[in-house]
This record gives structure tokens, C-alpha cells and sequence, in this order.
């Protein structure tokens, strides 16, 4: 690790005058600077003579350095997430500690660093240790430089030079190491195949279950379909679709959906595949504005059926792009200009200004190199992150079996973190 030279705060002495009954100073750029990590830690400039306002602020946080990044550790946060055995159950990784009966003021009676930890006193004599790596990645700095869901985002060429294999079903469903290779196309791309699997609906749901419980909904648990107009959602009709997610209109939008192809005797109906996020990323380098307006703007979906024994009405409310606030990493889309509700959620100022996103989103969606067509056959199942790459489907003829599932998201990454991926 470089070892960047030890600096203290400008006008910042190496210690720091007694600020409160009781609680000594506790500027840790006078502590023993290690040379290895070269890590050093203060109280924030908010507690320095020149620059406090008199009567200097009691000091809230520690500001340590490790490595390059440089954290900002409230006391409340670090007395909250000790790791002791009386605090933290290591084994489930569960807080034992009561949060509420922390002081909100609280401030630790003594404060000592080394190369590789932290130590604090608190003021009833407990003491926490925090290992430095450990601080540096689960800080707020830490998690600002680093993504939860490791990617590759792709256009048609990408994802074809990739050349990502599909997993013989034999191993899919008898090794760890099929799985594990399975999950982690299906984490980096969004889509992954398992081949020469039994084309019936019963196998299918055996793939399925290898990976997660099925996600049951309003179309059942394992869905199967034939042009046969049985519902009321232009899915079950011959018509080309347009790129979408599905179920927009839920609260939580299906996580990951299965197709296999169980039958087709006629032409077209070939599959359209195009990566959301990489669509995203893009409107995000050219008009950051517009990603912005697609990510705060909520929307509502809406999916009303009656037809024979089925009536529903299913509303799902949020914006077009779900990014986590702390790095703005994406995590969910929800397309589905045929499911998208009236939109009233946004005073007349901004309406415009929305579409104006929405339509460099969508122009980047039907960007041609952006098209990944390809022709479901049986025997091949091809599983869809849903939260992320939308499918559609060109109108074909002819007699069309097809049968699938949604699964649960939460379960998938699950399956993922058990076999050591980062999910
Ligand atoms: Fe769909």
C-alpha cells in the first residue's frame, strides 16, 4: 500500500485542548504515525482553534485515512457498529447492540490507532476495535468507490465477441462449478442460456428451482402459453412486442424471468434482447440531466384485466431508473411504454422536460447495434434479468408453445453469494 506522508489540518495543532468535562483531546495526528499504511486520523477542523467557532463544538466524528480513501467516522456510527461479542454476532452477522440506548453524543474517553486498527474507550469502559481494511470498505467513502453488482454492460457486438457459453443443463443441475459459471454470465451480462434441456414444462421448472423459488404471480406459477388470446396482456398474441420489462405494474417488478421454447412450427417470433443499463450509461455520459429527471421522476404502471375467470388490477409506482444514492449505480429499469400509466406524479414545469428523457432513453433502447436478436429453440432456456435487459419479440406465424416463470430475485443472488460470487 503507498504510504502517503502524514499531514496534519492547516492551523491544526498536533493535539488539541480539553473540549468538554471529562473528554481529553483526542486529535490522532499526534498519534504514532505507522510508516507502512502511512494512516493518519484527526477530529475534524470543526474542533481546531483557528477554525472552530468559540466555544469550540465538541467532536462528533474521527477522520482517518487508510490508503487512498479518506473516511469520516461519526462516533454515534462507531460506537453502533462495534464488533465485540457482546455488540455483534459474528456468526449471523447480527447486532446485538440496543442502537436506541446510545447516547447521541456520545464520544469515546480515549482514541489509539496503529497500522492495522482502531481503538476506542467508550465512556462505560467498553472498548471497540476496528480493523482499518475493514473500516475503509464499509465506510460511506469506501462504498462511494465501489459497485455492489459488477457488470459488463453490452450492445449486440459486445455480447457476441464475448462468446459466453451456455451451460450444458447436465451441468447446470449436477455440479457447482456449472452453476457457478451459469450465475456468474447471468451476473456480468444480465442473460444467461442452459442447453439441451427436455423441452417440457416440467424440466423447465426443475432449471428453475435449481436456482430459486419461483416468483408466483397473477400469471400463475409456471406460465405456458400459445397465441391463443387465453389473456388479456398483448403477450399472448401473434403481434411483434416492443422492448420492455415486464410487470412494471408491480411494486417489486419480477426479478429474473425464464423462456423456453417448447414448440414452433411457422416463422418469425425471434427473441429481442437489449441491455437497459448500457442504454442507461449512455444517456448518462451524453445528458446527465436526463438520467438524473428518469431516476427522481416516480411513475405509475398499470395492468387492469378482466377476461374469463381473471380480474385484476395491478399498480407498480417508481421511476424509470433505480439507482443506489450513495454511488449511482443502477440497479433496476422499468420500461413498458405499453404498461405505463397516466402520468400525473410531476407539476407542468417538468413534464416536458421528462419526455425529452425519455426519449434519449428510448432512442438509445432501439439503437440498432444495441438489438441482440436471437431464435429460442427447445431444448435452450434462456433466463432474463429482468431488473435490467428488456426482451421483446417479433411477430411470427404459426403454432408457438412457449413456457417460463419469474423468479425471485432476493433467492438467485442468494444462490450466488453461496457459491462465493459477488451478488
Ligand atoms: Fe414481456
Amino acid at each position: 500500500m503507498a504510504a502517503p506522508a502524514p499531514r496534519a489540518r492547516p492551523g491544526c495543532p498536533g493535539t488539541l485542548p480539553p473540549h468538554g468535562p471529562g473528554v481529553p483531546p483526542v486529535c490522532l495526528a499526534a498519534a504514532p504515525r505507522p510508516s507502512r499504511c502511512g494512516l493518519w486520523a484527526s477530529v475534524l477542523a470543526s474542533v481546531c482553534p483557528s477554525v472552530a467557532p468559540k466555544p469550540p463544538l465538541l467532536p462528533s466524528l474521527a477522520e482517518l485515512r487508510y490508503g487512498s480513501t479518506v473516511m469520516r467516522l461519526d462516533f454515534v456510527w462507531l460506537r453502533d457498529h462495534c464488533r465485540s461479542a457482546s455488540c455483534y454476532n459474528a456468526k449471523t452477522k447480527q447486532r446485538s447492540l440496543d442502537t436506541a440506548s446510545v447516547d447521541l453524543g456520545i464520544q469515546p474517553q480515549a482514541v489509539r490507532v496503529d497500522e492495522t486498527t482502531l481503538f476506542l474507550t467508550w465512556p462505560d469502559g467498553h472498548v471497540t476495535r476496528y480493523g482499518l481494511e475493514w473500516l475503509a470498505r464499509n465506510s460511506y467513502e469506501g462504498q462511494k468507490q465501489q459497485v455492489m453488482h459488477p457488470r459488463i454492460l453490452w450492445n449486440a457486438e459486445i455480447y457476441q465477441q464475448a462468446q459466453v457459453p451456455s451451460i450444458d443443463c447436465r451441468s447446470f443441475l449436477e455440479t457447482d462449478e456449472g452453476l457457478k459459471e451459469f450465475l456468474q454470465n447471468f451476473l456480468l451480462y444480465g442473460i444467461a442460456f442452459v442447453e439441451n434441456v427436455t423441452p417440457t414444462k416440467e424440466d423447465t421448472e426443475i432449471l428453475a428451482k435449481r436456482i430459486s423459488i419461483i416468483r408466483e404471480t397473477i400469471y400463475g406459477r409456471m406460465w405456458y402459453f400459445t397465441s391463443d388470446f387465453s389473456r388479456g396482456d398483448t403477450a399472448y398474441t401473434k403481434l411483434a412486442l416492443d422492448r420492455h420489462t415486464d410487470t412494471t405494474y408491480f411494486q417489486e417488478p419480477c426479478g429474473i424471468q425464464v423462456f423456453h421454447c417448447l414448440k414452433h412450427e411457422g416463422t418469425g417470433g425471434r427473441t429481442l434482447l437489449v441491455d437497459g443499463f448500457h442504454a442507461a450509461e449512455r444517456v448518462l455520459r451524453q445528458a446527465p440531466e436526463h438520467f438524473e429527471l428518469l431516476a427522481k421522476v416516480p411513475l405509475k404502471h398499470e395492468y387492469v384485466e378482466n377476461m374469463g375467470g381473471c380480474h385484476n388490477h395491478m399498480i407498480g409506482v417508481g421511476p424509470v431508473l433505480n439507482v443506489y444514492p450513495w454511488n449511482n449505480e443502477l440497479y433496476l429499469i422499468r420500461y413498458n411504454n405499453y404498461d405505463r400509466a397516466v402520468f400525473n406524479t410531476v407539476p407542468h414545469d417538468v413534464v416536458r422536460r421528462w419526455y425529452r428523457a425519455h426519449r434519449a432513453l428510448t432512442a438509445e433502447l432501439r439503437r440498432p447495434d444495441n438489438e441482440l436478436w436471437v431464435k429460442l429453440k427447445p431444448g435452450k432456456v434462456l433466463f432474463v434479468d429482468n431488473w435490467r435487459v428488456l426482451h421483446g419479440r417479433e411477430a411470427f406465424t404459426g403454432y408457438r408453445q412457449l413456457c417460463g416463470c419469474y423468479l425471485t430475485r432476493d433467492d438467485v443472488l442468494n444462490t450466488a453469494r453461496l457459491l462465493g460470487l459477488q451478488a
